[in-house]
């Protein structure tokens, strides 16, 4: 009996291993056919691989783009016109924003296309094919290699089939390392650069809830924007003219109205950045023990600063809100992600797969003669990196948040390129890059967070070999730490911008002088000497045995567990992920349905508060039941969750249905379960997507911008 129910049992722990969860996976669009279609198909899709991506004919992924490189963006009209999430337009929203015109509180929409506003760095960016370049990437390279000998092969293999790559004059390619390594793959591209703000609702909409509901189930953000695309009159990429069109897409998405019940098929089609599915459990033990809590210990501290500054001062606020948005959605996610590792139980089945795949190994002679010792050499690596991964964590978090350091860090590039021939494009980027730092900063907010943050690192630090320079500083003003900045702020001409670039401008030369000779510019310099003698120089060695010992797992991985299907690791290419809407248990008596109606936007409602307000206009649309053909049995749906696996990036991704329609926009995750990074669960991972309908009545209903939806193709593909 006993005998029976072992064998039961690992039969049942094999199958756990061996069925890939439905709904997991950020797969490659060209591969869907071979490895998804039929799950896809079983999951309720009614649409081919081939609709979804095909090289001979117009398929969703032409109307698919990398939306600025950090987020997606789809075309939803034949002219061109671009919907994103309001928090991946924010950058160009916050750029036309002044006190006058503030678009940030109060919304804007063009009403004719030269009402369109351009933006000078944005882009757009279509995916035309992709080509499995594996073997002529890895042609030559083998074990004997040094990490640095592969590498220079791999980067001369890859300049060559670059060049060699058909296409046309105006297309791109890159090439990417996808499965840590082991396979290579080639994307050619085209990239518009006439990328105009067409419309975005007020942030009382757009980011309803803001930090407070960040990452937050049940949700009620109207987190959308829209913009549009400009060619050449030959519809090819142009550089920005007032002379370009609206661009004529291969591909737009139609959009349903009939929005998603639970258990529907969803598939979310994007650019997710970057995931870490295949780690040793050492190093998901570390993320939750160490990295993650020195990265959330030291953001409390900058949030709470930046905060305090910000509730009192409108100027502020402005210059502020996306940096404070930045640190404060990681800083969210970590935290979630500690939460939802340690609840089911990461490390310890990370463990289980691992004595799974030692055992599988050590059966098999030919197996075991390459990874027989893989999983000790990972452990022992790992346990080498932890306490440098924590020096270097609590090194850029801080360093990254004190602007003062940004600035030098800036003017160092310019002094190290005087001289030579690239001395005029590095100071005319810099003088850039410097112009927008300078217009989100405010030295008293910057010289608290220095006195709080450097308190943290003196503090955190002290043991380890501090340079003098700051010791002796901070000795010099008693460890007090506000004098320490005071001091240093009061003697620095960097925190006075308008100075600084009115000297670039003049005479760079004396100011490249100058600043170098300030306190703060040597104590930066030996703190950064600092850390790369003692931390970085020790970590890139065991970093980069890390990363070959991972890309050996990896294919170990593949080797060893020949029944399972493996996506890669996102890496910011192209990707579709498909799983059912449906709800959620967070925690033991707790059950969060799948949908949610305007019906909660007035029930969070607080009137002039910064996070909670709603515009008057909703209100009132809402008391007279006006949703227009948006609503559904007298309720206005705002936003809905399923299982598709999704990371950042994949904001801005369409959510499609069945049909390849249009229902939702992705913008979020759940909270508890955003360590889908690093090990998705069915039971708590959750995408967020506002229902499509809630864009539409918001641009119809509440901004009046009605002509916008005139160019779409609504459809009701539940009543055929
Ligand atoms: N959490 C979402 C993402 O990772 C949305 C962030 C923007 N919203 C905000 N309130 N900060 O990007
Ligand atoms: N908001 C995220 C983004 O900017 C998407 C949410 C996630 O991380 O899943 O891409």
């Amino acid at each position: 009996m006993i005998k029976y129910l072992k064998h039961l049992m690992v039969s049942f722990c094999l199958l756990i291993i061996t069925i890939v969860k439905a709904d997991e996976g950020m797969w490659l669009p060209q591969l869907l056919a071979q490895l998804n279609e039929k799950q896809m198909k079983s999951m309720g899709m009614k649409i081919s691989a081939g609709d979804i991506y095909s090289i001979n004919k117009g398929s969703l992924k032409d109307a698919i783009v990398s939306f600025g490189g950090f987020c997606t963006g789809e075309i939803i009209s034949s002219k061109g016109l671009v919907l994103t999430n309001h928090h991946c337009g924010f950058g160009s929203i916050q750029d036309h924003t002044t006190l006058d015109n503030n678009y940030i509180r109060d919304g804007f929409w063009a009403r004719n296309n030269g009402e369109e506003i351009p933006n000078k760095n944005l882009f757009v960016t279509f995916i035309i094919r992709i080509d499995d370049v594996s073997k002529k990437v890895l042609a030559g390279v083998n074990n004997a290699m040094s990490e640095s000998e592969r590498q220079s092969a791999i980067d001369k293999n890859i300049a060559a089939i670059r060049k060699e790559t058909k296409q046309e004059s105006y297309q791109e390619n890159f090439i990417r390392p996808f499965f840590e390594g082991n396979q290579y793959f080639l994307f050619v591209t085209e990239t518009y650069r006439d990328v105009r703000l067409v419309g975005a609702p007020p942030s009382s909409i757009g980011n309803f809830g803001k930090d407070t509901d960040n990452w937050i189930w049940p949700r009620h953000t109207g987190d959308f924007s829209m913009f549009r695309i400009y060619a050449g009159k030959d519809n090819k990429p142009a550089a920005y003219s007032p002379e370009n069109v609206p661009y004529k897409p291969k591909k737009a998405l139609s959009i349903s109205l009939d929005g998603v019940a639970e258990k529907d098929f969803t598939m979310v089609f994007g650019f997710p950045g970057r995931t870490m599915q295949y780690l040793h459990s050492s190093a998901v033990d570390q993320t939750v023990r160490v990295n993650d809590p020195v990265k959330i210990a030291i953001r409390d501290k900058a949030l709470a600063v930046i905060d305090g500054f910000m509730r009192k001062d409108e100027t502020i606020k402005i210059q502020y809100a996306s940096k404070y948005a930045g640190i404060s959605n990681s800083w969210k996610k970590w935290q979630g992600e500690v939460l939802g590792l340690t609840k089911t139980n990461a490390v310890a089945k990370k463990k289980a797969y691992e004595a799974e795949f030692q055992k599988r190994v050590n059966n098999n002679t030919a197996l075991k003669s390459i990874y027989g010792t893989l999983l000790d050499d990972l452990a022992s690596a790992y346990n080498e990196l932890e306490p440098l991964g924590r020096s270097r964590d609590y090194f850029n978090e801080v360093f990254s948040k004190i602007e003062l350091f940004a600035i030098i860090g800036q003017l160092n590039r310019i002094a190290a390129a005087e001289g030579g021939n690239n001395y005029t494009t590095t100071l005319d980027r810099a003088k850039e890059s410097l112009e927008d730092r300078y217009k989100e900063y405010n030295a008293a907010v910057d010289e608290m967070l220095f006195a709080t943050l450097m308190e943290m690192f003196y503090e955190d630090q002290k043991d380890q070999n501090l340079p003098t320079v700051f010791t002796d500083l901070v000795k010099k003003e008693d460890n007090n730490f506000s004098k320490l900045a005071k001091h240093i702020y009061e003697n620095s001409d960097l925190d006075n911008g308008e100075k600084i670039l009115k000297a670039l401008n003049n005479n760079p030369k004396e100011l490249l002088e100058h600043y170098k000779k300030e306190k703060i510019t040597e104590l930066y310099q030996a703190l950064v000497n600092n850390y790369s003698n003692n931390v970085a120089k020790k970590l890139n060695v065991i970093q980069g045995q890390i990363d070959q010992l991972q890309r050996t797992y990896m294919q170990a991985q593949m080797d060893v567990f020949k029944e399972k299907k493996f996506y890669p690791d996102a890496n910011s290419t192209m990707r579709v992920t498909y799983g059912n809407v449906k709800g959620y248990t967070p925690r033991d008596g707790v059950k969060y349905d799948f949908y949610t109606y305007l019906d909660g936007v007035i029930e969070k409602y607080k009137p002039g508060d910064y996070e909670f307000d709603v515009p008057e206009k909703i209100r009132t649309l809402y008391n007279n039941k006006d949703f227009g053909q948006y609503g559904t049995k007298g309720k206005m749906p705002v936003c809905f969750i399923a299982m598709n696996h999704t990371t950042g990036g994949n904001s801005g991704s369409p959510a499609l249905d069945a049909y390849g329609n249009l229902v939702g926009l992705n913008f979020d995750r759940a909270w508890e379960g955003t360590m889908s990074d690093i090990n998705y669960d069915p039971s708590i991972c959750r995408n967020i997507m506002v229902d499509i309908r809630y864009v539409l009545f918001i641009v119809d209903k509440y901004a009046g911008a009605g002509h916008l939806v005139k160019e779409m193709n609504l459809v009701h593909p539940k009543k055929k």
